[in-house]
């Protein structure tokens, strides 16, 4: 039984953990992205994925608490989607996956982070304002929603010194 006090454990995604990272993304985002789409999204070079999971379940048979999927290219570390189910937010679950992609990078030799990120979503910009990460830029009608106009996105970046 899960409870707030169950620890979570980050460990790496694949392949067959598609399916549980499609299902948490759709529950969180406009723009749902198949397993299909994860699964290529995990097949790009340099790509990777991290998945929190409450400690003593296995994956993928279990929900999800959240994940974060990034692609290494050229010195760059490019946050591709993360998410923290709602049951499990709150509890540092978004700081820890962040973190630990974060160390990832760094210790395969990137020296900078980017983002991408809606400028209505203050959960996800208080997130990364707190690890350190500033505005660069923004995209006017960046994301299209389900309903209501379109949200900016705002472009964040973090220095990763080794
Ligand atoms: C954004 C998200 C990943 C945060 O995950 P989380 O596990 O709840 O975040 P954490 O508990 O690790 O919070 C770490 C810090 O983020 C900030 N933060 C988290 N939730 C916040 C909120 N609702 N409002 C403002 N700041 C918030 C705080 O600074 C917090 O530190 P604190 O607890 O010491 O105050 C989660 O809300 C989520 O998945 N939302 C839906 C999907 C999404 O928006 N993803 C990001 C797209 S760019």
């Amino acid at each position: 039984m899960e409870t707030p006090a169950t620890r979570i454990l980050i460990v790496p995604a694949s392949a067959p953990h598609a399916n549980v990272i499609s299902a948490l993304h759709g529950l969180c985002f406009d723009d749902p992205w198949s397993r299909f789409t994860v699964r290529q999204v995990l097949a790009m070079p340099g790509a990777f994925g991290l998945l929190a999971v409450p400690e003593g379940y296995s994956v993928p048979e279990t929900d999800l608490a959240g994940f974060v999927l990034v692609r290494l290219a050229a010195g760059e570390c490019e946050v591709l989607s993360l998410a923290v189910g709602e049951a499990w937010r709150g509890r540092g679950v978004g700081r820890g996956l962040l973190d630990a992609a974060i160390d990832r990078a760094r210790a395969a030799g990137a020296t900078v982070a980017f983002l991408e990120v809606a400028e209505d979503n203050p959960a996800a910009q208080g997130l990364y304002r707190k690890l350190g990460f500033r505005v660069i830029g923004r995209r006017n009608d960046y994301y299209k929603r389900r309903h209501g106009a379109a949200a900016a996105a705002l472009t964040y970046s973090l220095p990763l010194t080794p």
